[in-house]
């Protein structure tokens, strides 16, 4: 395909956004099955405890009830899916897939949800407290909240179009949150790629999950008026952040009021538009590509073309790290092979550290440990 007419494809798409965006009662496509080569996964081809059946008896019908709720809330709010899989990820961070995250403030619980990476960022609770509620009804105090969280990813990113995977279940709840381990381990937006793949390393995932997990869902909430000036600058989105996370990139990256120096020029002026440089830190800036609603593999396209949004976008490629730069390049020429490394890793990142067995619980209402 040339360039011009890449180019008119994607003024096309970014129209048919516009069209998405402006109907509210728009329902995805679904399912949409790619499968990934998700079996097993990490950790050895899997974690003890953990296993695709467990509910086969208990609750067979627990992931049609997750997916009747996600496909009426992403219906809703497309950007949904996005938030609902970040969740699962800055879950799994601290302390393993416990539903920490989801705790609220009492008397013997520190809430997860003030950290630094959560706080006026997180998003998607109600969701998952619907999901909770249905299942409650269904099959009493069976199904933790743990697994709704990880459902609610697979289904969120099925629902997008992308890979569907076999999914372990079987996790518990924890009966603690951690506020300095969420401040601790979720990775800051400026990280540099030697932060990152140790962030990762110390959860037991490698280089290859770090650059097909950060491939990470990113849909709009974008504004009509937004659109056409992505459309008439030639830029493609891919995401949603708020500007207080990527600021640093567009005047001090260095420390001598200099922009990074990787962000492609016309971009770059956009971003600034946006994101000036007193103020406007709650400004949410979406990236996009051709397809903005769906799941696909552009957002390595942008990353090669200088248009990643996150600095530790940029670095999986201008890090000089050998295995992510190749792996970048890689997918934004393959998108199966995207894929599939993504239904991998999140079956690796949907194994750490799981409360299984005895230990733990099974939570009547996640946001509080039962008495
Ligand atoms: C590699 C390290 C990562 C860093 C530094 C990072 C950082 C960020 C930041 C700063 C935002 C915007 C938050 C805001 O402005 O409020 C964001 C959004 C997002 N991240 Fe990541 N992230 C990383 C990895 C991941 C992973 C592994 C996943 C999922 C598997 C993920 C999924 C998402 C999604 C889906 C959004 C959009 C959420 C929404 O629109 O509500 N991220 N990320």
């Amino acid at each position: 395909m040339t360039k011009a007419s890449m180019g008119c494809s994607k003024v096309v798409s970014s129209l048919i956004l516009v069209a998405f965006l402006s109907s509210s009662t728009f329902t995805l496509a679904f399912p949409v099955s790619n499968s990934g080569s998700g079996h097993g996964g990490g950790f050895g081809g899997g974690y003890p405890g953990l296993y695709p059946e467990f509910y086969e008896f208990s609750c067979p019908q627990v992931n049609d009830i997750v997916m009747s709720v996600l496909e009426k809330a992403i219906g809703r709010e497309p950007r949904m899916a996005a938030s609902l899989l970040r969740l699962h990820f800055h879950d799994c961070f601290v302390q393993g897939c416990d539903a920490s995250i989801l705790l609220d403030d009492s008397t013997t619980i520190v809430s997860e949800k003030k950290s630094g990476p959560n706080n006026n960022s997180i998003r998607g609770f109600d969701v998952i407290d619907e999901i909770k509620a249905k299942l409650e009804q269904a099959c009493p105090q069976t199904v933790s909240c743990a697994d709704i969280l990880a459902l609610s990813a697979r289904g969120s990113t099925v629902l997008s179009g992308g890979p569907s995977w076999e999914l372990p279940l079987g996790r518990r709840d924890s009966k603690t949150a951690n506020l300095s381990g969420s401040n601790a381990n979720i990775p800051p937006p400026n990280s540099t790629i030697q932060n990152l793949v140790a962030l990762f390393n110390r959860q037991g995932l490698d280089e290859a999950d770090l650059v097909a997990l950060s491939g990470e869902l990113l849909v709009n909430v974008v504004s009509f008026l937004f659109i056409i000036f992505l459309v008439s600058s030639g830029s493609h989105t891919i995401g949603v952040a708020r500007c207080v996370t990527f600021k640093q990139r567009l005047y001090n990256q260095y420390g001598n009021n200099q922009p990074d120096e990787t962000l492609e020029r016309n971009y770059y002026n956009g971003l600034k538009t946006y994101c000036p440089r007193s103020g406007g830190d709650n400004n949410i800036f979406p990236l996009d590509l051709a397809s903005p609603i769906r799941f696909d593999n552009t957002y390595f396209e942008l990353i090669l073309w200088g248009k990643g949004l996150l600095n530790s976008d940029e670095v999986l490629l201008t890090g000089n790290v050998g295995k992510t730069m190749e792996l970048v390049t890689e997918y934004a020429k393959h998108e199966g092979i995207f894929f599939g490394q993504f239904a991998k890793s999140m079956i690796r990142m949907g194994n750490i550290s799981p409360i299984t067995g005895s230990n733990g619980e099974i939570r009547k209402n996640c946001y509080w440990i039962n008495n």
